[in-house]
């Protein structure tokens, strides 16, 4: 018997970031939207738990018990009294460690598989229960669409989105750590003598005029309004983005920033042709590996099949 999930890459169009916790979390308004590049998890039943990844970058993933989608298996196991005797085969479209919540949404297909195989029948407050538990952006790659996360990013509630919003994202070389990014963010912050704390810095808010922006599908208003707290240290950590950044412009996006912690960087175009140029010169420029033209809002974690023996 086996069951198949499609789940979204994410955007961040705003991530404000606030003091570093106690707990090392920043609390954070997070305003994220999902996009169309996908990847799939396919559960089987088996004698053991197992990984297997498929797709883009696949070597770069770990195949093994610590990857977050068997982490979701085992904790959904965990919940039901029984093993997570499973087989996950992650077939990745999504850039790995590139800032998109790849790892997150393999994690939420995962829970959301298993979910099914195993007939638990589990609640979506239940399953958003475990996400939170997994991972801050795990929640969101449940429910897709748009929302704004509070807390460290896993209290969600759905925004309105209009649409559709092209996008082209510019796949680097390699990824980029999240831990490293909030470190180096933390670090900036420090060393211009604003502070780090959370008593140091103002409380994260959303920006009305962005949601305005979304809610309405208005891309030109919502281009003057993205927003990323990280990218300073993401452009700290690789300076060679701030090239990615430019070479997108003057090919005509509407506005670009890094993707969440990077190293990936988002461009809003105006519309399907923007889209093809500005990826096209993103390729040729050499400042990327691949560019991607794509969609918004996307469908949150989705069953393909029914599960079948
Ligand atoms: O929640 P998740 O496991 O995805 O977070 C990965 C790392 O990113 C955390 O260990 C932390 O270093 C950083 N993080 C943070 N504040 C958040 C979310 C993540 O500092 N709100």
């Amino acid at each position: 018997m086996s069951v198949t999930v499609r789940v979204p890459a994410k955007v961040n169009v705003q991530l404000a970031v606030g003091g570093a916790r106690p707990d090392g979390f920043h609390e954070l308004a997070n305003v994220f939207l999902a996009v169309g590049l996908y990847d799939e998890v396919t559960a089987t039943e088996s004698t053991a738990l197992e990984v297997v990844v498929e797709g883009r970058d696949a070597d770069r993933v770990p195949a093994d018990s610590s990857n977050l989608a068997a982490r979701a298996a085992t904790a959904l196991a965990h919940r039901l009294g029984r093993e997570p005797t499973v087989r996950l085969r992650l077939v990745k479209d999504i850039p790995v460690a590139g800032g998109m919540a790849g790892g997150s949404a393999d994690a939420a297909g995962a829970l959301l598989a298993c979910d099914a195989l195993w007939g638990a029948g589990l609640s979506r407050t239940e399953l958003l229960g475990i996400c939170a538990e997994l991972g801050s952006d795990v929640p969101f790659s449940l429910v897709g669409g748009a929302a704004l996360g509070r807390g460290r990013g896993e209290r969600l509630t759905t925004l309105e989105v209009g649409g559709p919003l092209h996008w082209v994202f510019a796949v680097a070389d390699g990824g980029l750590s999240t831990p490293e990014v909030y470190r180096e963010c933390d670090r900036l912050r420090d060393a211009s003598g604003q502070g780090a704390g959370v008593a140091d810095v103002p409380e994260p808010q959303a920006s009305p005029a962005l949601l305005a922006a979304l809610a309405s599908g208005d891309a030109p208003a919502l281009a003057g309004l993205l927003d990323n707290d990280l990218q300073p240290a993401a452009l700290s950590l690789r300076p060679s983005l701030r090239r990615t950044l430019e070479t997108g412009r003057e090919a005509g996006a509407l506005a670009g920033l890094v993707s969440g912690s990077g190293p990936t960087c988002a461009f809003l175009v105006a519309d399907a042709e923007a889209g093809r140029t500005v990826a096209a010169a993103l390729e040729s420029s050499g400042h990327c590996r691949t560019a991607r033209h794509t969609l918004s809002p996307a469908e949150g974690a989705r069953l393909l099949t029914a599960p079948s023996r």
